[in-house]
């Protein structure tokens, strides 16, 4: 019997850095040609947002934790306050993550694992209807 890959071993697994650098770069190429998504990203260049996710999934997968060292609590639901991810939003941000996710040269349970962990994190961030306001970050809260 072979027993569950854990999920934080993934990183080394999968090539590390390198794989996960182009997992992110390929998203980020589907956002930007997503126009209705792309509109939720406030800065004129993605390369910053892009640099958070890169360093975020590297950390949640094993790898180096830069992430929380720069940012501190990943504290995602509460960092997706100000943005309206509805359900529409949600589905073009896993389509573009899952494209990206396929054009890895990855084993297939490593994919299904991310893939599984994608649409878990996406569902949890909704947090309004499609075309609804973004709840925008609690009274005093600061990130
Ligand atoms: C459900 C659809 C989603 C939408 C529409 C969405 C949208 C956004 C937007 C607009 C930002 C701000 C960009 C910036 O960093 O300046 C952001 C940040 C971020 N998102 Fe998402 N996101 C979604 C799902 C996810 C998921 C599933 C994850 C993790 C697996 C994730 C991880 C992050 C991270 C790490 C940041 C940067 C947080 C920070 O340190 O400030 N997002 N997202």
């Amino acid at each position: 019997m072979s027993q569950a890959p854990d999920p934080r071993e993934l990183y080394d697994r999968v090539g590390g850095h390198e794989t996960f650098v182009a997992l992110v770069r390929g998203f980020y190429e589907g956002v930007a040609t997503d126009e209705p998504l792309r509109a939720l990203y406030p800065e004129e260049d993605l390369a910053p947002a892009q640099e958070r996710l890169l360093l975020f999934l590297e950390q949640y997968f094993g790898g180096p934790r830069t992430y929380s060292e720069r940012r501190g609590h990943p504290r995602l639901r509460l960092r997706h306050m100000p943005f309206a991810v509805s359900p529409d939003m949600r589905r073009r941000w896993m389509a573009h993550m899952l494209a990206s996710l396929d054009r890895l040269d990855i084993g297939a349970e490593d994919k299904a694992l991310m893939a599984e962990y994608f649409d878990r994190a996406a569902t949890m961030l909704v947090n309004t209807t499609d075309d609804g306001p973004a709840p925008g970050l609690p009274e005093g809260v600061q990130l």
